[in-house]
């Protein structure tokens, strides 16, 4: 949510671009096409913006911009047409629920050349990835998101989340800054005991032999992109993961860069 408003407070433009079908969080805006099904997601060229939650007001859900994922030219064309009013497109570089298919690496650097040519950021949604090395999945691809919003993990055991990012973005928070357009502040905001959680947690990893990073790789490279098996049943229900799938079989033993 504090990446969403980060970035529309920075670009000055009010819409945000999402995959179809990934999850971001319980906010109007990252539920759109969150679960959307045959009878209402529209055609591949257009996805349908499909409410999450009865009663999501209509406003919400046309501040967003509904692309597929991992197919470059259909998003590409869709980011196209709204570009004027793009504020940043939300990315999940492994999304839990299209399958935790990996993002390919030509769509990540298309939605980043596409974000820079166009004044619009890129988030990166780490919140789950993060775990998987110390820069997160981006360090993996090589990719460098203007945000990047994280938790679970970062947490050591406590429920916390954090955003980070380019200097002069994140400037739009700090009430010292000469651009101080999104005030920010609230009960989850600073907590001491939250903060310390993390840090206790991967002083403890950086005591074991193998080291953190080395471990975190290990125990957070899913089993199935390892071992190369399907894992088509956990994307059943959406339908551009089927699309693949039944088109490439056996794509989906793609391996992390
Ligand atoms: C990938 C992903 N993004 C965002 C979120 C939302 O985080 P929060 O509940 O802190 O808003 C979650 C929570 O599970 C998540 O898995």
């Amino acid at each position: 949510m504090v990446a969403i408003k980060a970035s529309r407070a920075f670009t000055g433009r009010t819409r945000i671009a999402k995959v179809e079908g990934a999850y971001h969080g319980g906010y109007d805006y990252a539920e759109v096409s969150q679960t959307p099904r045959p009878e209402n997601w529209g055609s591949l060229d257009r996805p349908n913006n499909v409410p999450l939650v009865h009663g999501t007001p209509d406003s919400s859900l046309e501040s967003v911009v509904i692309i597929p994922f991992n197919d470059v030219d259909r998003a590409l064309a869709i980011l196209d047409e709204n570009a004027a009013d793009l504020a940043g497109v939300v990315l999940d570089p492994m999304p839990h629920r299209v399958g935790l298919n990996p993002v390919e690496p030509e769509f990540l650097e298309a939605i980043r050349t596409w974000t820079r040519k166009n004044g619009s950021l890129l988030v990166l949604d780490e919140v789950i990835t993060f775990r998987s090395t110390y820069g997160g999945l981006q360090m993996r691809y090589g990719v460098e998101a203007d945000l990047t919003a994280m938790g679970k993990m970062i947490g050591g055991g406590f429920p916390v989340g954090a955003v980070a990012g380019r200097a002069d973005v994140m400037d739009v928070m700090d009430p010292n800054g000469s651009n101080y357009v999104f005030p920010h502040s609230g009960t989850f905001s600073a907590n001491p005991s939250q903060h310390g959680g993390g840090p206790c947690r991967n002083e403890g990893l950086r005591r074991t032999s193998r080291g953190t990073a080395q471990w975190l790789d290990q125990s957070s490279t899913p089993g199935h992109l390892r071992s190369g098996q399907s894992h088509r049943s956990q994307g059943l229900r959406h339908r551009r993961w089927i699309d693949r799938t039944d088109s490439h079989e056996g794509s989906s033993s793609q391996k992390l860069p």
